[in-house]
Order: C-alpha cells, then sequence, then structure tokens
C-alpha cells in the first residue's frame, strides 16, 4: 500500500497554489514524493515560500506566474513546469475565485470574472493536460495511469447557492466539463476526477467564517470548519496508484456538509 501511495519519481502542476488549498495540495504532493510546479497569480513572494517549503522536503519545485483563464499563459505554465521538472504526471487545477452578489446586483464582470477562471480556466488547464500527457507517454515505473487530472470543485457542484450563483453554476459546469472528459480519455489510461471540499479555512471564506462561523458550523455535521491539508491529503491520494480505478469520481470532503444536516432535526 505505501507504495501504491508514493509520488515518487512524478512531477505535478498544481494552479493557484500560492495560498488556501493549492498550496496545502502542492506541499502534499511532495509530502508523497512529487516535485511540484507552484502556479500562481497574484503573490511571487507566497509561491516561492511554498516552493521553498517544498524544496525544504527534499523535492524539486518551481513558482510560474500565469492567468489560467488565459489560453497562452495555460501554454507557458505547461512548458515553463516541464523546462524544470520534466514530463508532467499530475495536473490539480484548483484556482478559483468567489465574486458574492445577489442575482438583481450580479454584474456582468462578476459573472464573467467566476466563469472564466473557475470553468474556463478548468477547461483550458485540463485540454492542455491531456495533451502533455499524450507527449509524454506512458511511464510503467512511476504510474499504472499515463496522467492524472484532478479539479478542485466543491460542494456546491451539488448544493444550490443563493447569491452566488455565478460561483455554483461556474462548478456545477466543473462537473459536468470533469465527468465529459474522464470518459473521453478513460481509455488512454488518463485519470479524471474531482475534489469537492466543503468549508475550509482559506482567504476565500475569511469573511464568512468572521460574521457567521456558528451559522457554518451548523452546516456541517463533524463539528469543525477543514483544513487545506484535509483536501490536499485526498488529492495527493486520488493521484496516486492507490486510487488507480477512480475515473470520472468526485470526492466530498466536507464533514457532511452536503449529507442535507437539517434533515437531522432533534432526533
Ligand atoms: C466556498 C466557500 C464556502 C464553502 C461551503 C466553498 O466552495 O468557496 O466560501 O465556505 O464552499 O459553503
Amino acid at each position: 500500500m505505501s507504495d501504491l501511495i508514493s509520488l515518487a519519481g512524478q512531477s505535478a502542476i498544481v494552479t493557484g497554489a500560492s495560498s488556501g488549498i493549492g498550496a496545502a495540495t502542492a506541499l502534499e504532493l511532495a509530502r508523497a514524493g512529487a516535485d511540484v510546479a507552484v502556479n500562481f497569480h497574484g503573490s511571487e513572494d507566497a509561491a516561492e515560500d511554498v516552493a521553498a517549503r517544498i524544496r525544504a522536503l527534499g523535492r524539486n519545485a518551481v513558482t510560474v506566474k500565469a492567468n489560467v483563464s488565459v489560453e497562452h499563459d495555460v501554454v507557458s505554465l505547461f512548458d515553463t513546469a516541464e523546462a524544470a521538472l520534466g514530463p508532467i504526471d499530475i495536473v490539480v487545477s484548483n484556482a478559483g475565485l468567489q465574486k458574492d452578489a445577489a442575482i438583481a446586483d450580479m454584474t456582468i464582470e462578476d459573472w464573467n470574472a467566476v466563469i472564466a477562471l473557475n470553468l474556463t480556466g478548468g477547461f483550458l488547464v485540463g485540454r492542455e493536460a491531456v495533451r502533455r500527457f499524450r507527449k509524454k507517454g506512458m511511464r510503467p515505473n512511476v504510474s499504472r495511469a499515463l496522467g492524472k487530472l484532478i479539479f478542485d470543485s466543491s460542494v456546491h457542484q451539488r448544493i444550490p447557492w443563493a447569491f452566488h450563483a455565478n460561483y455554483a453554476a461556474s462548478k456545477g459546469g466543473l462537473h459536468l466539463l470533469m465527468q465529459s472528459l474522464a470518459q473521453e480519455v478513460a481509455c488512454e489510461r488518463i485519470r479524471v476526477n474531482a475534489v469537492a471540499p466543503g468549508a475550509i479555512a482559506t482567504k476565500i471564506n475569511a469573511e464568512e467564517r468572521d460574521d457567521n462561523e456558528e451559522g457554518m458550523l451548523k452546516l456541517i455535521p463533524y463539528g469543525r470548519i477543514g483544513e487545506a491539508a484535509d483536501i490536499g491529503r485526498a488529492v495527493a491520494w486520488i493521484a496516486s496508484d492507490a486510487a488507480d480505478y477512480m475515473v470520472g469520481e468526485t470526492l466530498f470532503i466536507d464533514g457532511g456538509m452536503s449529507l442535507y444536516p437539517e434533515f437531522r432535526g432533534n432526533g
């Protein structure tokens, strides 16, 4: 089993890896033995910090600036990552954002920005991953799969979210993008899957936690807000041969948020 979980000899790209779930995922992949390209768009210092922590684990790391909603940025992200780390075995499409508004107040800019990064970004990164996996070819000494592509989705690919219609729509779209892609390329031994995090303590929901942590906890049967590493560890497992038969699946990691906790009532 420990051999199956190892990512030794493999290289990964994680998008949006300078903070939050992306950063934790980059670190967990490194802990499992992978070299990692840390994509960022905002703070280079934060990305360098993640890279330094990966190097401290004895793995190779490179930081790459790219806006994953821009076609040529995605191509050069892969070029730079491959030049530094060699052929890429694992791609984690994580970069995403929220721009919350009541529907009557939601601007076209808010709508477009969220769809562009969360959904179109997933398409661009997924498409490039498939192209590069094909070019790389099988490496039976490192993995049973030709490549592993993992999307960071959300419980809101399933749970409707008032006042967040753009975000929920982007994650719902990502769900069928993931499944359609998985169906298309599974015959080439490319495994496409997703994780669906619940409320994880990161910048994206810092305000929500400040304003209403108690209310959030009521929606989490397990009784705690998640940590980014809860998701990173699951992604590392999905990327490994221990999950080699997992194809087109979404792993909900949400402390039970998607179990309709209101139905528990008073027992
Ligand atoms: C959102 C967070 C939210 C969580 C649970 C995530 O996808 O990004 O802001 O706390 O879902 O609702």
